[in-house]
């Protein structure tokens, strides 16, 4: 039995007020639970604020991305001791929108992971088809590519303790969510492609679909045997759908 996680990554959303309000309505609806997790994603000014709200209730936080770099002269940039100095359980990387608009490549994206696993921190590597990809017949290639990234140079090793998600590009914000099916396909690829190296790793290994989750489509993809959860954007902001989601993650 693999632990579930439901994790909500708010973007570049939030206001200090607005984090409040909306982290005491998901607390109303979300207790601890054995081998379920749930955890927010904020933007790293807010780290400070939501680890005082949420410090001792049921719910974890973290950070949307992280440097490659421990320190130094890298302006801008936020290293993974800071996020975990901030009490951050987990680190998003490689999500498909600093892929996309930021230009992280798949071995910045693995330098990343390495980071934040280097930092203590639970990172959640996001990989994911285009559209254009999905049509031209080549999803399986890319995942494997994305996936390779990591396998080949840290080894499935690495990927003990950590959470993968599986985010259809074409799905992200969208509206279109990836069928139970299709997201089933991709999660069992994923994971065969790591239990190629390290069945045991594989197995235990949480891997999250994000997606246009919502309230009223999350049971349906969380009872795939191979989805153990979601990463969830914009009803990561709504607290009744989010609640709703992580009440589905059973
Ligand atoms: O990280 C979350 C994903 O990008 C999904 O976003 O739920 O708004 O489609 P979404």
């Amino acid at each position: 039995m693999r632990t579930k996680l439901v994790v909500g990554n708010w973007k570049l959303n939030g206001s200090l007020a607005g984090n409040e309000a909306l982290l005491k309505a998901v607390q109303a609806g979300v207790s601890a639970a054995k081998d379920r997790i749930c955890a927010v994603c904020v933007p790293y000014p807010y780290l400070a604020q939501v680890g005082s709200l949420l410090r001792g209730t049921a719910i974890a936080w973290g950070s949307q991305d992280v440097s490659r770099h421990e320190k130094g002269a890298f302006t801008g940039e936020v290293s993974g001791a800071m996020v975990a100095e901030l009490g951050a359980r987990f680190a998003i990387v490689g999500h498909s929108e600093r892929r996309s608009m930021f230009g992280e490549t798949d071995s910045i994206v693995a330098e990343k992971f390495a980071a934040a696993r280097k930092a203590g921190l639970t990172p959640i590597f996001c990989v994911g088809e285009t559209l254009a990809e999905r049509e031209a017949g080549v999803t399986e290639s890319v995942l494997a590519r994305q996936m390779d990234a990591l396998l080949s140079k840290q080894g499935a090793a690495a990927l003990e303790g950590a959470v993968v998600a599986y985010e259809p590009v074409w799905a992200i914000g969208t509206g279109k969510t990836a069928t139970s099916a299709q997201a089933e396909e991709a999660h069992a690829f994923i994971r065969a492609r790591i239990a190629a190296q390290d069945a045991g790793v594989a197995g235990r290994l949480p891997i999250l679909y994000g997606g246009s989750v919502k309230g009223s489509n999350a049971a349906e993809l969380f009872a795939m045997p191979n989805v153990d959860g979601g990463l969830v954007g914009g009803a990561s902001l709504a607290a009744d759908d989010f609640i709703a989601i992580w009440r589905a993650a059973v």
